[in-house]
């Protein structure tokens, strides 16, 4: 017997797609294996998310060679120590109400002959995911996305490797920072969801942490900052997140429109921040990360999760676990309805992680 899997990678890219793809292959062509699934499997990649499977038109070889890609040990050898997606990706609705193409994608799977479809996604891919799910494809989930915000799980691939590079980042600021007593606000990612922010910003000790959770008061930035030059320091960093917003504010947008979800591009908080610091006659550069915090290597964590994640995968089609999504609960791997992943996004606990009074981190013992 033979089982063809399909892969893509669907919305923003992230370190440790790449991770996934490569264990995925490497457990469902593992010939050991075989005898005690029952079956033989063939892996076929998808170029550039569900684009691929709008695009492609089977019964073409040229079509074919585009958008899809038979994969092996050999393809994907190396591709776990890559960051970005080897598939490619792109950020399409198949349900856009005005342009629905989920029929012609679940044709598409029939005509390539695909008997389970990975797909390796955010909150809005795999809301994608679940809905072809309920018009009868056999899907399973891989959670990613740098932002962290998918419930039900403890872990998005990507999200490591961001913090990472926002710490690295920040170590930069922090000397230049120093060297000339200023005060930088950085502004990073994260839509509604403070992690990237929260984290980010314990890793890097910075000074003040803005997260989307919790409106701030301009004025009571602008005092904190007065307070830490009162007391000697020389610098400090504003670490804010791009869907932080002043109390009785909306969030700043970055460009006009909407994606193919319907979510405004945020950014700019950051800018407005530091001009009404420079306002009150302190020195202030900003400098937003924007997407140099979604590039670069996966960290080793970023690496291991990937291999946990693809094989997964993989484990949950020999059960036909459909309509599910990878999860990492306390420690470790299992799987999750992809129904209860989707139903709320996952944002910081104020309560919980923040102080409301300081804008930082609450480092307290529960
Ligand atoms: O969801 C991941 C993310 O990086 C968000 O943090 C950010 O708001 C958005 O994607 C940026 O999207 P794009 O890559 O389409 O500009």
């Amino acid at each position: 017997m033979k089982t063809k899997i399909g892969v893509l990678s669907a919305g923003g890219d992230c370190a440790g797609i790449n991770s996934a793809i490569h264990w995925l292959v490497y457990s469902a062509l593992d010939k050991d294996l075989v005898p005690l699934r029952g079956t033989m499997f063939k892996v076929l990649g998808i170029m550039d998310g569900w684009k691929g499977l709008i695009e492609v038109k089977p019964e073409k070889k040229t079509s074919l060679a585009q958008w899809t890609i038979d994969l092996n040990m050999d393809i994907v050898r190396t591709w776990d120590r890559y960051g970005g997606t080897r598939l490619g990706t792109s950020r399409i609705n198949p349900f856009a109400p005005e342009d629905d193409k989920s029929d012609l994608i679940l044709e598409n799977c029939t005509k390539l002959g695909l008997d389970a479809l990975v797909v390796i996604g955010g909150p809005n891919s795999l809301s994608v995911a679940y809905q072809l799910y309920k018009k009868g494809l056999r899907v399973v989930g891989i959670p990613k996305t740098i932002d962290r915000d998918l419930d039900a799980t403890d872990y998005t691939l990507g999200f490591d490797s961001a913090v990472n590079t926002i710490t690295q980042d920040i170590d930069r600021l922090r000397i230049t920072a120093g060297s000339h007593s200023r005060i930088f606000v950085v502004e990073c990612m994260g839509r509604s969801a403070g992690w990237l922010a929260l984290e980010g910003g314990e890793a890097s000790g910075a000074a003040i942490i803005l997260i989307p959770e919790h409106d701030f008061v301009l004025e009571r930035v602008i005092e904190l900052l007065a307070m830490r030059r009162k007391d000697g320091d020389r610098y400090s960093i504003v670490l804010v997140s791009e869907g932080a917003k002043p109390r009785g504010m909306e969030p700043i947008l970055e460009r006009r429109g909407r994606d193919g979800f319907g979510h405004y591009y945020l950014g700019g908080v950051g800018g407005f921040i530091a001009e009404e610091i420079q306002k009150n006659d302190m020195e202030v550069r900003y400098m937003a990360l924007r997407h140099l915090q979604r590039g670069g290597v996966p960290t080793a964590y970023d690496r291991r999760m990937g291999r946990k994640f693809g094989v997964a995968s993989v484990d949950m089609i020999v059960g036909e676990d459909f309509g599910r999504m990878v999860s990492l609960k306390q420690g470790q791997v299992t799987s999750v309805p992809l129904k209860k992943a989707l139903d709320k996004l996952k944002l910081v606990d104020v309560e919980k992680f923040y102080d409301t009074k300081n804008y930082k981190t609450l480092d307290q013992i529960v």
